[in-house]
């Protein structure tokens, strides 16, 4: 293990389960930080009898004694932020300036990005991305132009944030106008009160996140970096345009927390056992069919952020060998492999072809899978139900085989196998993340 810290990143589509093993890895952190993503993300995370479904605030709030951050590469939505923080208080979960922290310098999601998300997406008809109309690629466009963001440090000063909105309205107006006809102008009073109210509710928390984590390295406190979405829907290096707005990968980490490259420590990559995609887009092993339809009822596939079906096919190790060489996994987490169960035969896409030829694994991944016609393994399924399985030993062969070979198509270990929601549901097998009892920072 290349130092203490711990990234969790998705090797998908998103959905792959990251909130559960960054629940586990919590509480053995001082700092639980998100770099990258929004309220676009949703997380589930089960305690007892208790749900929880988190979209902005990190996973580590379940835990006593973890500081959670907000970093400045997230689209911080103050209105869900809020919502999240009373929904937790009231079902008598701390939150406040003692475990939870919010970059000044993240960019803050206002009114016009929701409403140019929905217009954008209206106005593409059937080449439309499928995004989660949160207001996520308009937000990081403005945060490029610089000349129209809003960063959460402006909620602190009125004279700052008048003079922002009042000049951005104008511009926004203008636009909205022209392009989309929409002609209800922007109340940028409105939009001032409403702003410098979330302000003042989120005063204590709002600091230079940046200075704090290289002080907690600088001190040697364990953080745990909590990636959003899947490693196929980066930025720059999924399957473009049909993507979210920023890094994700492990690779965003440094720029999206204020932190050096060494500290993103050991990389755990997130995978579920077959694969789900939410959204428009290339997806070479989706099942358009009986078997993608047992999938998602199996799996609930349903978006936790907006109810839509998932997309569901079979586990694609191309994809995901690609995304862990991209990120310098060392160990896989497989999750839902209980969703598998009853199946009688289970299909692994081993390689793709491209006009007649092998992709190996270094040519453009993403950039084939448009076109690319998957070669597929078929291997035997099992019927015990796996749910109470507590140790590696305890899965049927089948299963284990099947482990096996997701570890030797990815040439990367499974750390950690989940067969349920909840957290006692979860198998440690070739695992090198420090326990609990080892960690004392
Ligand atoms: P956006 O991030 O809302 O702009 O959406 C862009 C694409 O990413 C769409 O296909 C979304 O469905 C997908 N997406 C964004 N966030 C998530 C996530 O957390 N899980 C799964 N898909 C996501």
């Amino acid at each position: 293990m290349s130092g203490q810290n711990v990234t969790i990143i998705g090797l998908q589509w998103g959905d792959e389960g990251k909130g559960k093993v960054v629940d586990a890895v919590a509480g053995t952190c001082r700092y639980v930080v998100r770099y990258c993503g929004g309220a676009n993300a949703g997380h589930t995370v089960i305690v007892g009898d208790e749900k929880y479904a988190l979209h902005l605030i990190p996973s580590g709030i379940l835990h006593s004694g973890v500081r959670n951050v907000i970093g400045n590469g997230v689209a911080f939505d103050p209105a869900v932020a809020l919502e999240e923080i009373e929904g937790f208080r009231s079902r008598g979960v701390e939150v406040g300036d003692e475990n939870l922290a919010i970059s000044s310098a993240a960019n803050v999601v206002m009114p016009w990005h929701k409403l140019a998300d929905r217009l954008n997406e209206q106005r593409l008809g059937s080449g439309k991305i499928g995004t989660t109309a949160r207001g996520i690629g308009p937000l990081y466009s403005d945060k490029a132009a610089r000349t129209l963001a809003v960063r959460t440090g402006d909620l602190l000063d009125a004279d700052v944030l008048t003079e922002k909105i009042t000049r951005i309205a104008e511009v926004k107006n203008t636009i909205f106008s022209a392009l989309y006809a929409h002609d209800e102008p922007i109340n940028a009073e409105a939009v001032c009160g409403e702003y410098l109210d979330y302000g003042r509710r989120l005063a204590g928390m709002i600091t230079d996140t940046g200075a704090v984590l290289r002080r907690a390295i600088a001190e040697g406190s364990r953080i745990c970096f909590e990636g959003g979405q899947g490693s196929m829907l980066d930025i720059d290096h999924g399957t473009f345009p049909f993507v979210t707005s920023s890094p994700v990968t492990a690779c965003g980490v440094p720029a999206g927390a204020g932190v050096p490259p060494k500290a993103v420590g050991c990389v755990v990559g997130i995978a579920k056992a077959y694969t789900s995609r939410v959204g428009a887009g290339p997806f070479p092993t989706e099942q358009d069919n009986e078997t993608g339809n047992r999938l998602r009822e199996r799996g609930h596939e349903y978006g936790t952020t907006t109810g839509r079906p998932r997309r569901c096919g079979w586990f694609d190790a191309v994809a995901v060998k690609y995304a862990a060489e991209l990120s310098g996994v060392d160990e896989l987490a497989l999750m839902l492999l209980d969703v598998l169960s009853g199946f009688e035969t289970i299909c692994i896409c081993t390689g793709y072809r491209l006009d007649g030829k092998d992709i190996g694994p270094f040519d453009s991944i993403p950039a084939a899978m448009g076109a690319a016609e998957c070669v597929y393994e078929e291997m035997p399924g099992w019927d015990e139900d796996i749910a109470p399985a507590k140790e590696f030993s305890d899965l049927p062969a089948n299963a284990r085989a099947y482990v096996e070979r997701i570890e030797s198509l990815t040439g990367r270990p499974v750390g950690l196998i989940s067969v349920g929601p909840e957290r006692k549901q979860t198998i440690l097998h070739n695992t090198q993340l420090k326990a609990p009892a080892q960690c004392n920072t």
